[in-house]
């Protein structure tokens, strides 16, 4: 398993963006697919946030996670450095993946010299929390409930 930048496999993009949307497109109005692989277009142009980290075995994609300015504009002033779009694929799920791509974000943030990582969560709360994020209150994203969590990288 291999922890990589988006920026260094630019053909996987439209995959990685197929899977975003399906997972999240139903929570933004003016998020379409092509956005979506725009963004990601975007991040695979740097090594620097906003960019993009994905987990390969061999050639295959397993999953993905990012580090943005902004993930929510409501929550523009909250925080100015995200965790976002962790995502692993389906068939590669609980054997750890999700895990080591969060930690890999969280060290690459502190390589970044990022001082505080936020994320937002509606339901993993839990799962992050085993992996050192603390609660930092809650909001309300388009009628749905999220955690807001912290981390200090360094
Ligand atoms: C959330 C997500 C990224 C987790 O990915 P994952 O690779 O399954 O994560 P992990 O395997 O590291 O951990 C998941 C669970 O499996 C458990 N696990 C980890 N390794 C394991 C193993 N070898 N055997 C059995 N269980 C294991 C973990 O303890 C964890 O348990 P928890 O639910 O009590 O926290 C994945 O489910 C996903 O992509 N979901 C859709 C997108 C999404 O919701 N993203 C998060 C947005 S906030």
């Amino acid at each position: 398993m291999d922890i990589r930048y988006l920026a260094d496999h630019p053909g996987h993009v439209p995959a990685l963006a197929r899977w975003h949307h399906a997972q999240w497109g139903h929570l933004y109005d003016d998020w379409t697919l092509d956005v979506a692989e725009a963004e990601l277009r975007d991040h695979a142009t740097r090594r620097v946030m906003p960019t993009t980290l994905i987990a390969l075995e061999g050639d295959q994609l397993l999953g993905s996670v990012s580090l943005v300015e902004e993930d929510a504009p409501e929550l523009r002033d909250h925080g100015d450095a995200w965790l976002a779009s962790l995502y692993v694929r389906p068939e590669a799920r609980g054997r750890g993946l999700g895990a080591l791509l969060t930690r890999a974000l969280v060290a690459f943030a502190a390589d970044q010299g990022i001082e505080r990582l936020w994320l937002f969560t509606p339901e993993h709360e839990h799962f992050y929390r085993q992996l050192g994020w603390r609660s930092d209150g809650t909001a309300t994203l388009r009628g749905t409930p999220v955690h807001l969590m912290d981390i200090l990288p360094a």
